[in-house]
């Protein structure tokens, strides 16, 4: 069983947390004098620095008690704080499949910890015995595992990734950002099961709240208050949890336009394999297809004069354009455009 005390920082387990206004007095009502914010108007309070509604409400749609929750300033607030909380800087590692989500590596770069790079197979899947070769290396402390992945669009397989978590002694973070557009199971059931595992989700997706910047993590509680010691106090304002909170109540809306993406997904992967440019259009659990075709550059530079932007990732994957599904009308103009080109 990993003993998450030892593999945190020695600092984190040291330091002395910034204790805000908030922290001392937990009441809702009152004459507020702790803070030294100005007593007019709506939004001159500093906002609940643990969210605790919102955390109330996000428990009861996933199903999984409020103590197991932390929100960050979006996900990538949350894989900063992984890297602070168990990576020292200079020594420590931590492994990545690829190609896969650039801000492990640039979160790594940012707090000096290195990065092992070990690639997806043919199928975009996990080489077990690749990775397990680095399980025994001390230094390595954080495996990222994003499923379904960007680029790629896939899930991978549920058992390779349950014996990464069963069989590394640091931790494992699941990064589930389009898990909602997929039909395979999240992990966030297994927080349970193993303390190592830090499983994230994100407002940015299928509940269209990428201005907003609520990413939230599904962990054992020793884990949250590792995370909650280091965040900043107030990392979530106040609108953006207001924000999240008038979201949760129209929840079939949400339902609804996952649905109508994922049928747009379907028509749009079968009219994009269609296409002459076309060479493959990969499988996706995602809200974005992944489609080699016969020159992206060319491509990519053609959809730009015509203000369709898409992700040319030729440089991580040959030949390889990234399309997120818009609207039925959106949609229909690219393949319009697509239908033009002729190379
Ligand atoms: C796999 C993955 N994780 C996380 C994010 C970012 O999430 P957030 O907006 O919550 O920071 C993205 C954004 O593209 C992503 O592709």
């Amino acid at each position: 069983m990993v003993d998450i005390n030892k593999l945190v920082r020695g600092n984190v387990i040291k330091l002395t947390p910034y204790s805000c206004a908030r922290d001392e007095f937990k009441g809702d009502s009152g004459i507020f004098m702790d803070a030294n914010e100005n007593p007019f108007g709506n939004l001159n309070r500093y906002p609940d620095p643990y969210q605790k509604k919102l955390k109330s409400a996000i428990s009861k749609i996933k199903n999984i008690s409020e103590e197991k929750i932390f929100l960050g300033n979006g996900s990538d607030e949350i894989i900063d704080l992984a890297f602070r909380v168990f990576c020292n800087p200079g020594t420590d590692k931590a492994l990545i499949f690829t190609p896969t989500y650039g801000m492990y590596e640039v979160s790594a770069s940012v707090n000096d910890i290195m990065v092992v790079k070990v690639p997806l197979n043919e199928d975009f899947q996990i080489d077990l015995v690749k990775a397990e070769q680095f399980f025994s290396d001390k230094t390595l402390k954080i495996i990222f595992i994003c499923s379904p992945n960007n680029p790629t669009g896939n899930c991978l397989n549920y058992s390779d990734v349950e014996k990464i978590i069963a069989g590394f002694n640091g931790i494992v973070v699941i990064d589930e950002a389009y898990i909602d557009f997929s039909d395979k199971p999240s992990f966030i059931k297994m927080v349970d099961k193993y303390p190592n595992l830090i499983v994230m989700q994100t407002f940015s997706k299928a509940f269209g709240l990428a201005a907003v910047r609520v990413g939230m993590a599904f962990s054992n509680p020793s884990i949250i208050t590792y995370f909650n010691k280091l965040k900043p106090p107030y990392n979530i304002s106040t609108v953006n949890q207001n924000a999240v909170l008038r979201k949760l109540k129209s929840i079939e809306k949400y339902k609804s336009q996952v649905g109508k993406i994922k049928s747009e997904k379907e028509r749009l992967s079968a009219k994009l394999k269609a296409l002459k440019i076309t060479r493959k259009v990969y499988p996706s659990d995602a809200n974005f297809i992944l489609v080699k075709v016969k020159d992206a550059d060319y491509i990519y530079n053609t959809l730009v004069l015509k203000s369709i932007i898409v992700r040319n990732r030729s440089s991580v994957i040959d030949n390889c354009l990234r399309i997120t599904i818009g609207t039925a009308t959106e949609n229909n103009k690219l393949l319009k455009a697509l239908n033009t080109i002729s190379i």
